[in-house]
């Protein structure tokens, strides 16, 4: 075999310890399959004293410099976060190197800018790492399925949030408890603002919307909502009607007033999904992505989201892809925004509500509420009443409805005077 492929590796924790130690590890199996030796370059951190299982010789904190070398061909990101990864992966990109990165949170803010220098420089840019770790996920979006048409991709795609729920649907805790479990197991970071409140699972949606619908969506286009506000309650109530709750990345196309699609929604927010849906067999800190298309039906990818050695076998596959590519002269298929599908204003998107009020058990009082639904456009499904002496509890599960018309009745029901309190709202998917 001639000379080695060069990597630059940005950042060493604890994803880019794992991609080191199996580069080192897996050396000559890698080699036979890309048809070159792959060698590390160098490692660019920014405390080498931290870093002494890594050979001195390797390590620099100068990363711009590292990237930019002459004798680099690949670069691989895992560093984190906007800057200074950004300007390093266009510095790299404008260089002529191909890049791994396993950054979501850059990827979804700024993918249109880095695959468009990337398809300028004739360079792959390749992130299966960004969304749900282990999981093949990007690829099979990008390419295997490139010959369909995507109706909806609906994740767990936070591993964090998941455990959470988890913990709290197996064992009755409220939030609070389940958040501390987790901050114990090792779980949630020490603020876990990004997992609990969505911006996590946020940036993998717009991925993933943006490859699905060949458009591009950023994460501020993006309805978001944590999982904080989830009560032991709405948990218990989900599990009455044979619901789980589960924190969804939601991306789907959504039709017009004439029934063609013409927009995309694209939402996270927690929501009660039937347990006989596959996304609620889901448990722990697991990631799971449902894909809905019109030719191959449905679809599911499961694994692990996060962690080392499984978001390292992703980086792994993407750098022995762009190697390949890169000895053929080639660049992988990139990415393509010619749908150009604007994301729907939450507001507008059609979602489904379950509900829960505590009520006098009185005559008209059933009437009453049912009467705040009309006034809103909004269809009940079902509704069942428990009665508990002079009190009852309603339970109403709506049709599909504009979001805001949702949002507006339940705003009316906690002003009435017959309604004692609003006990319970989430979201519910996946219900026929
Ligand atoms: N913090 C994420 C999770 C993993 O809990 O799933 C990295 O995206």
């Amino acid at each position: 075999m001639s000379d080695a492929l060069k990597v630059a590796l940005l950042g060493c924790g604890t994803v880019g310890g794992a991609v080191l130690r199996l580069l080192s590890e897996q050396s000559e199996d890698l080699a036979a399959r890309i048809g070159r030796r792959v060698e590390v370059a160098g490692v660019a951190v920014r405390r080498p004293d931290r870093h002494p299982d890594v050979p001195a010789d390797l390590l620099t904190t100068d990363a711009l410099g590292l990237v930019t070398r002459p004798d680099v061909d690949l670069v691989v990101e895992v560093i984190g976060g906007i800057e200074p990864a950004r300007s390093l992966l266009l510095a790299a990109i404008g260089a002529g190197k191909s890049v791994v990165s396993a950054n979501k949170a850059l990827l979804a803010d700024d993918g249109v800018a880095l695959h468009a220098a990337a398809s300028e420089a004739g360079v792959d840019l390749y992130y299966e790492a960004a969304v749900a770790g282990a999981i093949p996920l990007l690829r099979p979006l990008r390419e295997s399925l490139a010959g369909d048409q995507l109706r909806r991709v609906v994740g767990i795609v936070n591993g964090t949030t998941n455990y959470i729920l988890s913990r709290m649907a197996e064992t009755g805790a409220g939030f609070g408890e389940a958040l501390a479990e987790a901050t114990e197991a090792g779980y949630a970071e020490a603020d876990p603002t990004a997992d609990v409140d969505g911006f996590d699972a946020a940036a993998k949606a717009a991925i993933l919307a943006s490859l699905a619908f060949h458009s591009p969506v950023t994460s501020a286009d993006e309805y978001r909502e944590g999982i904080s506000a989830v009560s032991a309650t709405d948990v218990a109530r989900a599990a009455e009607i044979g619901c789980t709750v589960k924190l969804l990345a939601i991306c789907e196309r959504v039709a017009g007033a004439d029934g063609a699609d013409d927009s995309v929604a694209v939402r996270v927010h927690p929501a009660m999904i039937p347990t006989s849906h596959p996304l609620a067999a889901v448990g722990g800190a697991f990631n799971a992505v449902f894909v809905e298309a019109e030719a191959a039906g449905e679809l599911m990818f499961y694994g692990r989201g996060a962690g080392g050695e499984p978001t390292a076998s992703a980086v792994l596959g993407d750098l022995v892809a762009v190697a390949r590519n890169r000895l053929a002269g080639v660049a992988g298929p990139g990415t393509t925004g010619y749908a150009g599908l604007t994301v729907r204003p939450m507001a507008e998107t059609p979602t489904r509500y379950h509900v829960s009020l505590d009520v006098a058990d009185k005559p008209g009082v059933l009437a009453t509420v049912a009467q705040e639904f009309a006034a809103n456009g909004v269809s009940i499904a079902t509704v069942r009443q428990d009665g508990h002496g002079e009190a009852a509890t309603l339970v109403i599960v709506t049709h599909r409805a504009p979001d805001a018309a949702l949002a507006a009745t339940v705003t009316r029901l906690r002003e009435m005077s017959a309604v004692r309190g609003v006990t319970s709202v989430l979201r519910v998917e996946g219900l026929s």
